[in-house]
């Protein structure tokens, strides 16, 4: 046989392998294209959640879609959403064909100025945004991620509550994401911003969290909605007015800021979340900020007016000290007469509790003692510092008060500090009388470092009320009196005595307090302070 005969079957061979090989590359080509296609097509389904129509609804009453409010919240192009497929199970009234993928929440996690958090973005286009088996298994993934890993949650509620035709797996889901709440209490910083309906049970989800945010006129929370109020204790009332965000941030105080629409509440959670740790695992964030360490501030010196009684403006105080003057409120419109919120020494963050003797001349009363004493217990979960401010004339006095259980509740405020071990600075501008003293990060509760103003009063009470007590048989006699109160107040109307005894560390200019404090953090700052082994406290609940 001829060599070229012999190589005929081979060459054959050759282009048979070749042409199967091209046919192989274009059938897979097509289903790549075609697998590639159907996945965009699946996702582009997805994204459109319930459908144009109920998209259009929904802004047509100034609300943004799930995906929209993600987009504002996170920083561009850093959201990787998880379970976008995940489609609901139920067969019953008319749910088997009913299967919109994503089940009304959007889930994933994304970035913040950079920093990691896990969110969940309810989706009221479908099935009003009402929670499912399967909608809060997808929520419990998150919850259990962002434990897991070491980063905050943020959920955006928008929600019908139960899916009503679940009944029971419904309830399950929910009582799935308490428990993982409860978790992650302590552990990893939990936001929540209601955006939208949020209506019985499952108001309790924000509930534990640590922060939640409301939208005016377009969300509110309550456990019963106005037709069962009408028909159990014929209130009539509206939903604005019985869980709008005017209602929960003024008068319940369950929720902890409200904002005119979505866009500001949401850059205003990132303004948040600047503030805070990850996790209970880190140290609070420390920013680059343009302030001198040590600039004075003279108009301080002045800031307390001659007369004891005069009220002055602690947020002058705060916004002086704190640097670039900008310092974060937490529940503004709430219990007036403590102020509490986030501010930067020397770029740390800064838990702040403080005094206003502008409102109810600062005393603690019921709902300030309750307001303080969360935001200390968070401030110590999350290894914030906490810097106290100290104009206290006492505690509110009144039948109102003690029969509303201020002993109680003034007891919560007094127990967080007292177990709280992160860095404790406290500085007395004016008065500190009586069991207030010692409530607001004294020494003697184990704050670590102590200043006081020359202008600081450290009393059991004021002159007058001390005067009339110790000499009621004096009373009569203006002239006396007058001289009494006199001799008490240069005895005890100063800084001094506490200062002799150590109870306050030094007496500082006011000037001098910005640098004075951001020092005082410095020494604290490798702080380690542990207690007695037990397996919880039992703060007066
Ligand atoms: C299933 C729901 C739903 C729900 C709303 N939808 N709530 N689907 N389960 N819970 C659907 C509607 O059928 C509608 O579907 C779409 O969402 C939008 O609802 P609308 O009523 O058209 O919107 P709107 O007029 O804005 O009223 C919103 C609403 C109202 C106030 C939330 O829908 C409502 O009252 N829903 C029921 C609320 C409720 O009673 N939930 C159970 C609470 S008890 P289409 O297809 O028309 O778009 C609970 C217990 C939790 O949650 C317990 C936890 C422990």
């Amino acid at each position: 046989m001829s060599r070229e005969k012999a190589e005929l079957p081979l060459k054959c061979a050759q282009e048979s392998v070749l042409a199967v090989g091209e046919l192989v590359e274009n059938i897979t080509e097509n289903s790549n294209e075609n697998i590639i296609e159907a996945l965009e097509k699946r996702r582009e389904e997805a994204r459109l959640g319930g459908g144009q129509r109920r998209i259009d609804t929904q802004h047509s009453k100034g609300k943004l879609t799930a995906r929209e409010r993600l987009d504002v919240l996170l920083d561009p192009g850093s959201f990787e959403e998880y379970d976008m497929f995940v489609a609901q199970r139920c067969t019953d009234f008319g749910m088997a064909d009913q299967e919109i993928p994503g089940d009304g929440v959007v889930t994933g996690w994304g970035t913040i100025n950079g920093r990691m958090t896990y969110v969940f973005s309810q989706d009221f286009t479908v099935f009003g945004g009402s929670l499912s088996e399967t909608h809060a298994r997808k929520i419990c993934k998150i919850l259990d991620l962002a434990v897991q890993n070491g980063a905050p949650i943020i959920g955006l509620n928008d929600s019908g509550g139960a899916r009503i035709q679940e009944g029971v797996d419904s309830l399950g889901g929910y009582a799935e994401v308490f428990w993982r709440n409860v978790q992650a209490s302590g552990a990893v910083p939990q936001i929540s911003v209601i955006m939208g309906p949020c209506a019985g049970g499952a108001v309790y989800s924000p509930a534990m969290t640590d922060f939640i945010y409301m939208v005016r006129d377009t969300s509110y929370m309550f456990v019963t909605g106005p037709d069962v109020v009408k028909t159990v204790t014929n209130e009539i009332v509206t939903a604005e007015e019985l869980g709008g965000a005017g209602t929960h941030t003024q008068k319940s105080s369950v929720a902890d800021a409200a904002f005119d629409n979505d866009i500001e509440a949401l850059l205003e959670v990132r303004r948040l979340f600047d503030y805070l740790p990850l996790s209970a695992r880190e140290k609070a964030p420390v920013m680059a900020m343009n302030d001198e360490p040590a600039r004075q501030e003279m108009s301080l010196d002045t800031l307390i007016p001659a007369n004891a009684n005069t009220p002055y403006d602690m947020m002058e105080v705060i916004t002086k000290l704190a640097d670039e003057g900008e310092f974060l409120e937490i529940q503004r419109a709430h219990a007036g007469n403590i102020i509490i919120g986030f501010m930067r020494l020397d770029g740390q963050s800064v838990g702040v509790v403080a005094n206003q003797p502008m409102v109810l001349a600062g005393c603690l009363d019921i709902n300030s003692s309750k307001k303080a004493a969360r935001f200390v217990r968070f401030c110590d979960a999350f290894n914030i510092p906490l810097l106290t401010l100290v104009d206290v004339p006492g505690f509110l006095p009144g039948t109102a008060q003690e029969y509303g259980g201020i002993i109680k509740h003034g007891a919560k405020l007094l127990f967080a500090y007292a177990e709280a071990t992160v860095p404790k600075v406290t500085l007395i501008t004016r008065k500190a009388y009586g069991g207030a003293y010692d409530v607001m990060a004294s020494k003697h509760i184990r704050a670590d470092v102590n200043y006081a103003w020359p202008s600081a009063e450290i009393a059991v009470m004021g002159a007058k009320g001390a005067t009339e007590i110790i000499y009621r048989s004096e009373l009569g006699d203006a002239d006396k009196i007058a001289k009494r109160t006199a001799d008490y107040e240069a005895r005890f109307a100063n800084p001094f005595v506490a200062a002799e005894r150590g109870f306050i560390d030094d007496v500082i200019m006011p000037h001098n307090s910005r640098k004075r404090l951001i020092r005082a953090f410095s020494t604290l700052k490798d702080k380690k302070a542990t207690g007695p082994v037990k397996k919880h406290n039992n703060i007066p609940l």
